[in-house]
């Protein structure tokens, strides 16, 4: 992989920032966008646009082919079954809103539970506590371990016939902490659930196979993974996916419209009411092509060297407490450095023109958890190099002495 081909696809990372050169390092909040993704949505303005599915005309058929394209290329990166089943979204909040709001209203009953965990980001705690509150159902949380690794145990004791589904994340937004994903499916479908995987952080760093980690349900942004604003997916079985009534309805999304009554259409386009973000959904596979292109397992590489060195940079700097240090480990790391609020930390790096996130990362839950307010965050990207994380690690340390 030449690091240097790579970011020079990356227009951005040339800004300055107060003079310097940017050093983004808020990769789990939005990825930066690769030219050949630009170049993507500016080729479908510029010469194809029309709206998808509805025109007999030329350029209809045009960007309705290169939509469903995308379509083929999202399922064979995630190794869907098939097509059929990868329906796309605004991001993965719309994703795992739509399963509980689908789904969710078909399967849970009063008095039924829905398991989550501690450190969820909010978009997979909010849409469950409010299907709770409207079928009378309680949601079960899983303990964080202070590692930051689920507490397996919990969650076992958790589980029960009264368990309709299980959603919890690949990889923790904060922490990073990858779970065990395969072995959360299995214990959820002992009982008869449904799993629902936040792939959200999973996405941009790993190999997802939906077929290999066992999900029914699977969600995830585009932009997390170098792909345009307002693209994402869910990915379903397509026996779920069937069973599913609508949950928005307009046009694309049904089979015949009448006063008498409304059919539907098959999934996905059951799922996708009103005229879809067509030209988010073909950056999105033009950012998957990019990533295939370097090949994902040389993206996890290279992130991990990069996240060896962090953390071995930040434990030498001293009086740094991690939050969360799970041996399986991605993307992101999260800190505090010695009593100092990670605003003020956050505040004196981006004067170094270094961009990090601080506060609860959408994570109050597990901020109150770990029994802190907020942390600095840290996160990675395939564009990212040593050198940056070494110019991090002396702005850490500039910190300190001046936060002291
Ligand atoms: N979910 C994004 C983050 O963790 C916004 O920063």
């Amino acid at each position: 992989m030449n690091i240097d081909n790579i970011r020079s696809l990356f227009p951005i990372l040339d800004e300055t920032v107060y003079g310097k050169q940017l050093v983004y390092f808020d990769n789990a909040a939005t990825t930066q966008k690769p030219t050949p993704v630009l170049d993507a949505i500016r080729d479908v303005y510029e010469h194809k646009n029309a709206n998808i599915h509805r025109g007999v005309h030329h350029l209809s058929n045009v960007c309705t082919d290169l939509y469903e394209h995308a379509r083929t290329v999202v399922a064979r990166h995630i190794n869907a079954y098939s097509d059929k089943e990868v329906v796309f979204t605004r991001n993965t909040t719309e994703a795992i809103n739509l399963v509980a709001n689908t789904l969710g209203n078909q399967i849970v009953m009063p008095g039924d539970e829905v398991i989550v965990s501690e450190l969820e980001h909010h978009s997979n705690i909010v849409p469950w506590q409010l299907l709770c509150a409207r079928k009378n159902a309680t949601l079960k949380v899983v303990h964080v371990n202070d590692d930051g690794t689920l507490d397996m145990d919990s969650l076992k004791d958790l589980l029960s016939p009264k368990t309709k589904i299980v959603s919890i994340a690949h990889v923790s937004n904060v922490m990073g902490t990858v779970n065990d994903v395969k072995q959360i499916c299995f214990l959820a479908h002992s009982v008869g659930a449904i799993a629902v995987i936040d792939g959200a952080q999973s996405i941009p760093h790993h190999a997802i196979d939906v077929q290999a980690i066992g999900c029914d349900f699977f969600a995830f942004s585009g932009h997390k993974v170098y792909g345009p604003l307002g693209s994402g997916a869910l990915w379903g079985k397509y026996d779920n996916l069937s069973q599913m009534q609508p949950w928005m309805g307009g046009g694309e999304m049904i089979d015949k419209v009448s006063f008498s009554g409304t059919t539907f259409a098959e999934p996905p386009l059951r799922f996708e009411a009103g005229t879809p973000d067509y030209v988010a959904a073909i950056g999105l596979a033009s950012a998957i092509e990019f990533v295939d292109s370097i090949g994902i397992e040389e993206i996890e590489r290279h992130e991990a060297r990069l996240l060896q060195h962090l953390i071995c940079g930040l434990k030498s700097i001293g009086d740094i407490r991690f939050i969360g240090n799970a041996k399986e480990h991605s993307g992101a790391v999260s800190f505090l450095v010695g009593n100092a609020h990670p605003y003020d930390v956050g505040m004196i790096l981006d004067k170094m023109s270094i961009a990090v996130r601080t506060g609860h990362h959408c994570a109050q839950p597990l901020m109150e958890r770990m029994g802190i307010v907020g942390t600095v965050r840290a996160s990675l990207a395939v564009y990212n190099t040593l050198e940056e994380v070494d110019l991090l690690l002396i702005a850490v340390e500039k910190a300190k002495m001046m936060l002291r």
